[in-house]
């Protein structure tokens, strides 16, 4: 392999890692606000409080479980699904340990 494809290799491979940064609450936030709250606020129809840090955190996996794979069935359970972007969000997320 040439010097040049090497580090065009090596450039790629940051570029990879600049994209997969750690996803914290602040990130989740906007998306739970977005498609979640409607339901899930502190004294929402569903009964399951997703609002703030401490709730969300918690259920982190769950959400994923639902909101990403539909295990359980699909949130929101209106049709409406996340984007490509949101779900990756989610899960990196949940991957991450639910940093605040
Ligand atoms: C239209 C109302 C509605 C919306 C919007 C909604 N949910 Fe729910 N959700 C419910 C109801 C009702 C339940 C309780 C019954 C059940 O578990 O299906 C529930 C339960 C849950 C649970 C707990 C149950 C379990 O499987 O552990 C999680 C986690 C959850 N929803 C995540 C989400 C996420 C994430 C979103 C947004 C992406 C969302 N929901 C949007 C109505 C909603």
């Amino acid at each position: 392999m040439t010097q040049r494809m090497l580090s065009a290799l090596a450039l790629l491979t940051c570029v990879a890692c600049a994209e997969a940064p750690t996803a914290t609450y602040a990130d989740v936030e906007p998306i739970l606000a977005e498609n979640c709250m409607a339901c899930h606020a502190e004294d929402g129809s569903s009964g399951v409080s997703l609002d703030g840090y401490q709730a969300a955190s918690s259920l982190s996996d769950r959400m994923v479980a639902r909101a990403v794979d539909a295990e359980g069935g699909a949130m929101p359970p209106s049709g409406l699904v996340l984007s490509a972007e949101q779900e990756e969000l989610l899960i990196a997320w949940e991957e991450a340990g639910a940093p605040e």
